[in-house]
């Protein structure tokens, strides 16, 4: 098929964990070309970007002319932004400081504006994006589905005050194209809080420590691979609607099925806000995610939302070679966490090494309640 006759999708944060997935999900279908951008076009990840067959742009999310020229031409456009760097990053928080803010406001204030400046340079090219063009990646408004309660769960509120709570008023066009996908928790977040994941116990054991509700459900994404089938499956779909990427487990059965693999002996423990900032060594990340926890709880990740999900998705589409959970199950990830290692052998009736994404789909399937099919009108 000759170029000119591809749909243009132009993926931000390409060279990172969500847009990356994307980016490669989307280079497997001939009917698209991908535009992946980056800050740094020179970058290994964007020179792997390129080997596969992705044009690669230099753009930059605080310059919204550098996104309205890198947006030209789209067809679809996937968006994310990153909370965490400048939460991080020392010069911001030495920024934050000179302000009078602190790291978690001045990382909402920066995310805010990001999101901004690429729903206008969105909506400049709003006639060539097609009618489900506009794909964000997005939280649940903490804010607003806590009834106020949670007033400063930053990293939630930057993502829901711009998608969908700038664009919708702001630009009704752009917004009738536009799908939100609400991410679940990362099945790499062990990687950022090990010591909450696997707080190891004077006799070897293990504890899973978290402000959660040992038994709420809470969606875990497997974010390199599911989020590009995901994204793909959605733009399939009518725009409009909003859309949970995940599969819900709760804690203690992740913990549980950690267990079971590992053969690690593991309970859970449900800790207070205060608890979980005490044993995180940053403190300000400590609180950012404590909140996150605590708002899983009630009113839940998802803040109580009706979002779609994989299985909505698959009811009202022929194919369902675009999920997550076919991946999942041929998965071979090894986690190599708090000194324990996955066995080889075969743990509990389930292939060691593939291990504990076989368990959450074990887990999955006789926990999971089938949304109503309601929710889809199309
Ligand atoms: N961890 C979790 O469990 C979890 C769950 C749900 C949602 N989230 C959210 O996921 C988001 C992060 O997504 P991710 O993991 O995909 O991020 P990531 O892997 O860190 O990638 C970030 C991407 O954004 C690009 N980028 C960052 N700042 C930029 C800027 N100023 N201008 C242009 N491009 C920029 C980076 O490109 P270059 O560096 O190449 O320029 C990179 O491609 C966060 O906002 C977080 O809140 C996390």
């Amino acid at each position: 098929m000759a170029d000119v006759q591809k749909k243009l999708i132009v993926v931000l944060g390409a060279t990172g964990n969500q847009g990356g997935a994307v980016a490669r999900r989307f280079l497997q279908d001939p009917q698209y070309a991908v535009r992946g951008l980056t800050r740094n076009v020179s970058s290994p990840a964007a020179q792997a970007l390129r080997e596969l067959g992705a044009e690669v742009v230099a753009a930059e999310l605080d310059d919204v002319e550098s996104l309205k020229k890198a947006f030209k031409g789209a067809n679809l456009i996937f968006s994310v932004t990153q909370y965490w760097e400048p939460f991080f990053r020392p010069d911001c928080r030495a920024k934050a400081e000179e302000l009078g803010i602190t790291c978690r406001k001045y990382a909402y204030d920066v995310e805010v504006q990001q999101g901004k400046n690429i729903a206008d340079a969105a909506a400049t090219v709003v006639d060539t994006l097609v009618d489900n063009g506009f794909l964000v990646s997005t939280l649940s408004s903490a804010r607003k589905c806590s009834k106020g309660k949670f007033q400063d769960l930053y990293h939630f509120d930057s993502k829901a005050d711009v998608f969908p709570d700038y664009v919708v008023p702001k630009y009704p066009e752009l917004a009738a194209k536009m799908s939100c996908i609400h991410t679940g928790f990362f099945t790499t977040s062990h990687n950022i809080l090990p010591d909450s994941y696997f707080a190891k116990q004077s006799d070897g054991s293990f504890q899973m420590r978290f402000p959660c509700n040992p038994d709420k459900l809470v969606p875990q994404l497997d974010v390199n691979r599911d989020t590009g089938n995901f994204v793909y499956a959605v733009s399939q779909m009518p725009p409009g609607k909003a859309y949970m990427a995940g599969e819900y487990l709760s804690f203690r059965d992740w913990a549980a099925a950690w267990g079971r693999v590992t053969g690690a002996t593991i309970e859970y423990k449900e800790v207070t806000i205060d608890e979980m900032v005490a044993e995180t060594p940053d403190k300000a990340c400590g609180l950012e995610v404590a909140l996150m926890y605590s708002y899983s709880s009630d009113p839940g990740y998802d803040g109580g939302m009706e979002l779609l999900t994989a299985e909505d998705i698959q009811k009202v589409r022929t194919s369902p070679a675009f999920f997550g959970l076919q991946m999942w199950k041929k998965n071979t990830d090894q986690i190599n966490l708090g000194g324990h290692r996955l066995p080889d052998h075969d743990g509990g009736g389930i292939s060691g090494k593939a291990g504990l994404f076989q368990v959450f789909q074990q887990i999955k399937r006789e926990q999971y309640q089938v949304a109503s099919n309601d929710k889809i009108k199309q």
